[in-house]
Protein backbone atom coordinates (compact mmCIF):
# COMPACT_ATOMS: atom_id res chain seq x y z
CA UNK A 1 0.00 0.00 0.00
CA UNK A 2 2.49 2.43 1.29
CA UNK A 3 5.08 1.61 -2.03
CA UNK A 4 1.88 2.06 -4.33
CA UNK A 5 1.85 5.66 -2.84
CA UNK A 6 4.95 6.37 -2.72
CA UNK A 7 5.65 4.83 -6.47
CA UNK A 8 2.12 7.15 -7.66
CA UNK A 9 3.96 10.08 -5.62
CA UNK A 10 7.25 9.42 -7.55
CA UNK A 11 5.49 8.98 -10.88
CA UNK A 12 3.68 12.63 -9.88
CA UNK A 13 6.65 14.29 -9.44
CA UNK A 14 8.51 12.52 -12.53
CA UNK A 15 5.39 13.91 -14.59
CA UNK A 16 5.79 17.53 -13.10
CA UNK A 17 9.44 17.83 -13.61
CA UNK A 18 8.87 16.62 -17.05
CA UNK A 19 6.47 18.90 -18.25
CA UNK A 20 8.51 21.66 -16.49
CA UNK A 21 11.19 20.23 -19.07
CA UNK A 22 8.74 20.98 -21.61
CA UNK A 23 7.25 23.98 -20.94
CA UNK A 24 10.78 25.40 -20.37
CA UNK A 25 11.70 23.96 -24.39
CA UNK A 26 8.30 24.82 -25.95
CA UNK A 27 9.40 28.63 -24.78
CA UNK A 28 12.76 28.92 -25.76
CA UNK A 29 11.61 26.65 -29.79
CA UNK A 30 8.84 29.86 -29.84
CA UNK A 31 11.19 32.03 -28.74
CA UNK A 32 13.68 30.69 -31.49
CA UNK A 33 11.03 30.79 -33.82
CA UNK A 34 9.64 34.23 -33.45
CA UNK A 35 13.35 35.57 -33.77
CA UNK A 36 13.66 38.22 -36.69
CA UNK A 37 17.26 38.36 -38.27
CA UNK A 38 16.82 41.67 -39.75
CA UNK A 39 16.23 42.97 -36.53
CA UNK A 40 19.47 40.81 -34.51
CA UNK A 41 21.70 42.24 -37.21
CA UNK A 42 20.86 45.66 -36.21
CA UNK A 43 20.84 45.53 -32.56
CA UNK A 44 24.52 43.48 -32.98
CA UNK A 45 26.11 45.83 -35.49
CA UNK A 46 24.25 48.95 -34.90
CA UNK A 47 26.58 51.81 -36.35
CA UNK A 48 28.58 49.34 -38.61
CA UNK A 49 28.34 50.42 -41.99
CA UNK A 50 30.90 50.38 -45.05
CA UNK A 51 33.39 52.39 -43.94
CA UNK A 52 33.58 49.69 -41.07
CA UNK A 53 33.96 47.38 -43.27
CA UNK A 54 36.90 49.31 -45.47
CA UNK A 55 38.58 49.36 -41.85
CA UNK A 56 38.33 45.57 -41.37
CA UNK A 57 39.28 45.13 -44.71
CA UNK A 58 42.55 47.23 -44.70
CA UNK A 59 42.99 45.96 -40.90
CA UNK A 60 43.05 49.47 -40.12
CA UNK A 61 40.60 49.30 -37.01
CA UNK A 62 41.78 46.21 -35.87
CA UNK A 63 42.30 46.19 -32.10
CA UNK A 64 43.18 43.41 -29.53
CA UNK A 65 44.31 43.92 -26.00
CA UNK A 66 43.30 40.48 -25.36
CA UNK A 67 42.36 40.81 -22.06
CA UNK A 68 39.33 42.90 -22.83
CA UNK A 69 38.76 42.55 -26.45
CA UNK A 70 35.23 43.59 -26.46
CA UNK A 71 35.40 46.19 -28.94
CA UNK A 72 37.84 45.06 -31.28
CA UNK A 73 37.19 44.53 -34.93
CA UNK A 74 39.10 41.31 -35.26
CA UNK A 75 39.52 39.83 -32.03
CA UNK A 76 42.86 37.67 -32.24
CA UNK A 77 42.55 35.41 -28.95
CA UNK A 78 39.43 34.54 -30.41
CA UNK A 79 41.67 32.21 -32.76
CA UNK A 80 43.45 31.66 -29.45
CA UNK A 81 40.58 29.74 -27.90
CA UNK A 82 39.34 28.62 -31.11
CA UNK A 83 42.88 26.74 -31.18
CA UNK A 84 42.45 25.30 -27.25
CA UNK A 85 38.92 24.61 -28.04
CA UNK A 86 39.03 22.08 -30.54
CA UNK A 87 43.20 20.68 -30.58
CA UNK A 88 42.92 20.54 -27.06
CA UNK A 89 39.65 20.46 -25.25
CA UNK A 90 37.87 18.11 -27.95
CA UNK A 91 40.90 15.95 -27.56
CA UNK A 92 40.95 15.70 -23.44
CA UNK A 93 37.26 14.67 -24.00
CA UNK A 94 37.84 11.91 -26.32
CA UNK A 95 40.67 10.71 -23.85
CA UNK A 96 38.62 10.87 -21.02
CA UNK A 97 34.94 9.19 -21.52
CA UNK A 98 36.64 7.03 -24.44
CA UNK A 99 39.35 5.87 -21.80
CA UNK A 100 37.00 5.40 -19.01
CA UNK A 101 34.38 3.14 -20.86
CA UNK A 102 37.34 0.97 -21.79
CA UNK A 103 38.73 1.02 -18.29
CA UNK A 104 35.26 0.02 -16.97
CA UNK A 105 35.01 -3.08 -19.52
CA UNK A 106 38.68 -4.31 -18.49
CA UNK A 107 37.35 -4.43 -14.89
CA UNK A 108 34.50 -5.68 -15.66
CA UNK A 109 36.13 -8.35 -17.73
CA UNK A 110 38.79 -8.80 -14.92
CA UNK A 111 36.97 -9.07 -11.78
CA UNK A 112 33.21 -9.29 -12.87
CA UNK A 113 30.35 -8.18 -11.03
CA UNK A 114 30.59 -7.80 -7.07
CA UNK A 115 27.72 -10.57 -5.80
CA UNK A 116 26.80 -10.64 -2.56
CA UNK A 117 28.97 -13.12 -0.58
CA UNK A 118 26.68 -14.05 1.95
CA UNK A 119 22.55 -15.21 1.21
CA UNK A 120 20.24 -12.18 1.41
CA UNK A 121 18.37 -12.60 4.67
CA UNK A 122 14.94 -11.14 2.84
CA UNK A 123 15.25 -8.20 5.83
CA UNK A 124 14.78 -5.15 4.28
CA UNK A 125 16.31 -1.81 5.32
CA UNK A 126 15.07 1.76 4.07
CA UNK A 127 17.93 3.53 2.74
CA UNK A 128 16.63 6.55 0.01
CA UNK A 129 13.12 7.90 0.87
CA UNK A 130 10.59 8.93 -2.45
CA UNK A 131 11.75 12.02 -2.30
CA UNK A 132 15.79 11.09 -2.45
CA UNK A 133 14.80 8.83 -5.07
CA UNK A 134 13.22 11.12 -7.50
CA UNK A 135 15.28 14.47 -6.44
CA UNK A 136 18.73 11.71 -7.94
CA UNK A 137 16.45 10.39 -11.29
CA UNK A 138 15.27 13.91 -11.91
CA UNK A 139 18.78 14.88 -11.45
CA UNK A 140 20.57 11.91 -13.66
CA UNK A 141 17.61 12.58 -16.24
CA UNK A 142 18.72 16.16 -16.50
CA UNK A 143 23.01 15.14 -16.41
CA UNK A 144 22.46 12.59 -19.30
CA UNK A 145 20.53 14.92 -21.63
CA UNK A 146 22.86 17.58 -20.71
CA UNK A 147 25.84 15.15 -21.74
CA UNK A 148 23.89 14.01 -24.59
CA UNK A 149 23.82 17.38 -25.84
CA UNK A 150 26.74 18.23 -24.84
CA UNK A 151 28.35 16.09 -26.89
CA UNK A 152 26.60 16.69 -29.90
CA UNK A 153 27.90 20.40 -29.20
CA UNK A 154 31.52 19.46 -29.46
CA UNK A 155 31.39 16.33 -31.33
CA UNK A 156 27.97 16.06 -33.49
CA UNK A 157 29.22 17.70 -36.45
CA UNK A 158 31.80 15.48 -37.56
CA UNK A 159 29.03 12.04 -37.45
CA UNK A 160 25.90 13.74 -38.17
CA UNK A 161 26.56 16.54 -40.48
CA UNK A 162 28.58 14.02 -43.12
CA UNK A 163 25.89 11.35 -42.43
CA UNK A 164 22.59 13.33 -42.73
CA UNK A 165 23.77 16.69 -44.43
CA UNK A 166 23.12 20.29 -43.83
CA UNK A 167 19.22 19.55 -43.76
CA UNK A 168 19.62 17.79 -40.51
CA UNK A 169 22.18 18.80 -39.10
CA UNK A 170 21.06 22.73 -39.14
CA UNK A 171 17.59 21.92 -37.14
CA UNK A 172 19.57 19.79 -34.92
CA UNK A 173 22.18 21.43 -33.78
CA UNK A 174 19.93 24.25 -33.29
CA UNK A 175 17.45 22.44 -31.45
CA UNK A 176 20.74 20.56 -29.21
CA UNK A 177 21.63 24.23 -27.89
CA UNK A 178 18.46 25.09 -27.03
CA UNK A 179 18.03 22.10 -24.80
CA UNK A 180 21.13 22.53 -23.54
CA UNK A 181 21.22 26.19 -22.59
CA UNK A 182 17.36 25.65 -20.88
CA UNK A 183 18.28 22.44 -19.11
CA UNK A 184 21.55 23.72 -17.44
CA UNK A 185 20.23 26.34 -15.02
CA UNK A 186 17.54 23.10 -13.93
CA UNK A 187 20.26 20.71 -13.47
CA UNK A 188 21.95 23.76 -11.19
CA UNK A 189 18.71 24.01 -8.97
CA UNK A 190 18.48 20.20 -8.71
CA UNK A 191 22.05 19.20 -7.65
CA UNK A 192 22.01 22.44 -5.43
CA UNK A 193 19.32 20.66 -3.93
CA UNK A 194 21.00 17.23 -3.90
CA UNK A 195 24.39 18.56 -2.13
CA UNK A 196 22.63 20.00 0.64
CA UNK A 197 20.42 16.90 1.43
CA UNK A 198 23.42 14.50 1.14
CA UNK A 199 26.19 16.61 3.20
CA UNK A 200 25.59 15.22 6.87
CA UNK A 201 26.06 11.93 5.16
CA UNK A 202 29.23 12.69 2.71
CA UNK A 203 31.03 14.48 5.53
CA UNK A 204 35.09 12.30 5.56
CA UNK A 205 35.54 10.00 8.38
CA UNK A 206 39.04 8.56 9.64
CA UNK A 207 37.79 5.33 7.91
CA UNK A 208 37.76 7.04 4.38
CA UNK A 209 41.37 6.32 4.43
CA UNK A 210 41.22 3.13 5.03
CA UNK A 211 38.95 2.51 2.08
CA UNK A 212 41.16 4.00 -0.33
CA UNK A 213 44.34 2.23 0.69
CA UNK A 214 42.10 -1.39 0.17
CA UNK A 215 40.69 -0.06 -2.82
CA UNK A 216 37.59 -0.15 -1.52
CA UNK A 217 37.89 -3.67 -0.50
CA UNK A 218 39.58 -5.03 -3.72
CA UNK A 219 43.30 -4.72 -2.18
CA UNK A 220 44.39 -6.85 0.59
CA UNK A 221 41.82 -9.56 2.59
CA UNK A 222 39.06 -8.67 4.30
CA UNK A 223 35.84 -5.98 4.47
CA UNK A 224 36.54 -2.06 4.55
CA UNK A 225 34.44 -0.14 6.78
CA UNK A 226 31.81 2.12 5.07
CA UNK A 227 29.30 4.48 6.95
CA UNK A 228 25.87 5.50 5.28
CA UNK A 229 28.30 6.32 1.94
CA UNK A 230 31.16 4.57 1.37
CA UNK A 231 34.92 6.98 0.78
CA UNK A 232 33.95 6.17 -2.97
CA UNK A 233 30.39 7.67 -2.87
CA UNK A 234 31.47 10.51 -0.92
CA UNK A 235 34.48 11.56 -3.40
CA UNK A 236 31.05 11.30 -6.39
CA UNK A 237 29.97 13.85 -4.08
CA UNK A 238 32.41 15.92 -3.54
CA UNK A 239 33.52 16.06 -7.53
CA UNK A 240 30.06 17.13 -7.66
CA UNK A 241 30.11 19.75 -5.22
CA UNK A 242 33.37 21.06 -6.90
CA UNK A 243 33.39 20.67 -10.54
CA UNK A 244 29.78 20.21 -10.60
CA UNK A 245 29.32 23.71 -9.05
CA UNK A 246 32.29 24.83 -11.60
CA UNK A 247 30.53 23.64 -14.49
CA UNK A 248 27.24 25.02 -13.20
CA UNK A 249 28.61 28.52 -12.72
CA UNK A 250 30.49 28.52 -16.03
CA UNK A 251 27.36 27.42 -17.68
CA UNK A 252 25.58 30.68 -16.09
CA UNK A 253 28.47 32.44 -17.41
CA UNK A 254 28.15 31.81 -21.12
CA UNK A 255 23.93 31.62 -21.19
CA UNK A 256 23.40 35.08 -19.44
CA UNK A 257 25.78 37.40 -21.55
CA UNK A 258 24.15 40.26 -20.09
CA UNK A 259 26.01 40.79 -17.39
CA UNK A 260 29.18 42.55 -18.42
CA UNK A 261 31.18 39.69 -19.14
CA UNK A 262 33.60 39.92 -22.09
CA UNK A 263 34.60 38.44 -24.47
CA UNK A 264 37.48 36.26 -22.94
CA UNK A 265 35.77 36.16 -19.96
CA UNK A 266 33.22 33.88 -21.98
CA UNK A 267 36.05 32.20 -24.10
CA UNK A 268 37.71 31.44 -20.77
CA UNK A 269 34.33 30.20 -19.23
CA UNK A 270 33.86 28.26 -22.36
CA UNK A 271 37.12 25.96 -21.70
CA UNK A 272 36.36 26.31 -17.90
CA UNK A 273 32.77 24.21 -18.81
CA UNK A 274 33.72 22.12 -21.56
CA UNK A 275 36.79 20.68 -19.50
CA UNK A 276 35.19 19.94 -16.19
CA UNK A 277 31.78 18.66 -18.03
CA UNK A 278 33.66 16.16 -20.46
CA UNK A 279 35.36 15.15 -16.85
CA UNK A 280 32.20 14.62 -14.56
CA UNK A 281 30.89 13.15 -17.69
CA UNK A 282 33.66 10.28 -17.60
CA UNK A 283 33.58 9.57 -13.86
CA UNK A 284 29.65 9.43 -14.05
CA UNK A 285 30.01 6.19 -16.02
CA UNK A 286 31.64 4.88 -13.36
CA UNK A 287 28.85 5.86 -11.04
CA UNK A 288 26.59 4.16 -13.30
CA UNK A 289 28.57 0.70 -13.85
CA UNK A 290 29.24 0.66 -10.32
CA UNK A 291 25.73 1.60 -9.41
CA UNK A 292 23.99 -1.07 -11.82
CA UNK A 293 26.14 -4.24 -13.26
CA UNK A 294 28.95 -3.87 -11.04
CA UNK A 295 27.26 -4.66 -7.99
CA UNK A 296 24.59 -7.06 -7.36
CA UNK A 297 21.88 -5.08 -5.05
CA UNK A 298 22.52 -1.26 -5.48
CA UNK A 299 20.49 -0.37 -8.12
CA UNK A 300 17.27 -2.12 -6.31
CA UNK A 301 18.72 0.95 -3.39
CA UNK A 302 17.52 3.76 -5.91
CA UNK A 303 14.50 1.83 -7.57
CA UNK A 304 12.62 0.50 -4.77
CA UNK A 305 14.14 2.77 -2.16
CA UNK A 306 15.15 -0.77 0.23
CA UNK A 307 17.95 -2.65 0.85
CA UNK A 308 18.67 -6.31 2.10
CA UNK A 309 20.11 -6.65 5.19
CA UNK A 310 22.81 -8.62 4.04
CA UNK A 311 23.79 -5.76 1.22
CA UNK A 312 23.81 -3.30 4.24
CA UNK A 313 26.13 -5.52 5.79
CA UNK A 314 28.73 -6.17 2.79
CA UNK A 315 28.60 -2.39 1.64
CA UNK A 316 28.14 -0.43 4.73
CA UNK A 317 28.83 -2.03 7.98
CA UNK A 318 28.89 1.14 9.79
CA UNK A 319 25.53 2.29 9.34
CA UNK A 320 24.47 -1.48 9.32
CA UNK A 321 25.57 -1.44 12.95
CA UNK A 322 23.42 1.79 13.49
CA UNK A 323 19.90 0.62 12.01
CA UNK A 324 19.78 -3.11 12.30
CA UNK A 325 17.16 -2.90 15.02
CA UNK A 326 14.99 -1.40 12.48
CA UNK A 327 14.76 -4.09 9.39
CA UNK A 328 11.59 -4.81 8.25
CA UNK A 329 10.23 -8.13 5.86
CA UNK A 330 8.56 -6.84 2.64
CA UNK A 331 5.20 -6.96 3.80
CA UNK A 332 5.91 -4.59 6.60
CA UNK A 333 6.91 -2.18 3.87
CA UNK A 334 3.78 -2.81 2.05
CA UNK A 335 1.47 -1.89 5.10
CA UNK A 336 3.85 0.80 6.23
CA UNK A 337 4.18 -0.63 9.79
CA UNK A 338 7.27 0.09 10.25
CA UNK A 339 9.34 3.33 11.85
CA UNK A 340 10.51 5.23 8.62
CA UNK A 341 12.72 7.85 9.86
CA UNK A 342 14.55 5.38 12.50
CA UNK A 343 15.47 2.94 9.33
CA UNK A 344 17.71 4.78 6.88
CA UNK A 345 19.92 7.59 8.30
CA UNK A 346 22.77 7.21 10.91
CA UNK A 347 22.34 8.97 14.42
C1 LIG B 1 21.72 5.96 -15.20
C2 LIG B 1 22.42 6.70 -14.37
C3 LIG B 1 22.60 6.45 -12.89
C4 LIG B 1 22.44 5.31 -12.13
C5 LIG B 1 22.03 3.92 -12.60
C6 LIG B 1 22.72 5.66 -10.74
C7 LIG B 1 22.64 4.79 -9.67
C8 LIG B 1 22.80 5.14 -8.34
C9 LIG B 1 22.62 4.26 -7.22
C10 LIG B 1 22.20 2.80 -7.31
C11 LIG B 1 22.87 4.95 -6.09
C12 LIG B 1 22.74 4.45 -4.64
C13 LIG B 1 24.01 3.80 -4.12
C14 LIG B 1 23.84 3.41 -2.69
O1 LIG B 1 22.72 3.19 -2.22
O2 LIG B 1 24.85 3.35 -1.97
C15 LIG B 1 23.24 6.29 -6.48
C16 LIG B 1 23.60 7.31 -5.61
C17 LIG B 1 23.95 8.60 -6.00
N1 LIG B 1 23.92 9.09 -7.29
FE1 LIG B 1 23.49 8.03 -8.98
N2 LIG B 1 23.06 6.98 -10.70
C18 LIG B 1 23.01 7.50 -11.98
C19 LIG B 1 23.31 8.78 -12.36
C20 LIG B 1 23.70 9.80 -11.50
C21 LIG B 1 24.08 11.12 -11.90
C22 LIG B 1 24.13 11.59 -13.35
C23 LIG B 1 24.37 11.82 -10.78
C24 LIG B 1 24.80 13.26 -10.62
C25 LIG B 1 24.89 14.13 -11.54
C26 LIG B 1 24.22 10.93 -9.65
C27 LIG B 1 24.47 11.26 -8.33
C28 LIG B 1 24.36 10.41 -7.26
C29 LIG B 1 24.69 10.75 -5.88
C30 LIG B 1 25.22 12.11 -5.41
C31 LIG B 1 24.44 9.62 -5.11
C32 LIG B 1 24.59 9.47 -3.60
C33 LIG B 1 25.95 9.01 -3.25
C34 LIG B 1 26.36 9.66 -1.96
O3 LIG B 1 25.74 9.37 -0.93
O4 LIG B 1 27.30 10.40 -2.00
N3 LIG B 1 23.79 9.70 -10.12
N4 LIG B 1 23.19 6.37 -7.86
Amino acid sequence: MTSRLSYNLAARWLAAFLAMACILLSLGMSHALGADPQAEIETALSGVDERTWEQVATNEGARDTRYDSNYSLINASGETWRQIRNRWVSTFGVIAIVGMALMILGFYLYFGSKKLEAPRTGRRLLRWTVFERTLHWSTATTFILLALTGLNLMYGKFVFKPLFGDGFWAPMIAGTKLLHNYLGPLFGILLIIILAKWLKVNLPRAHDLEWFKKGGGLIGKGHVDAGFANAGEKAWYWLLASAGLLVIISGLVLDFPIFGQTRDGMQWANVIHAVGALGLTAVALGHIYIGTVGTEGSLEAMTTGYVDETWAKEHHNLWYDEVKEHTTLPEHVDKGSFDEAASHRPN
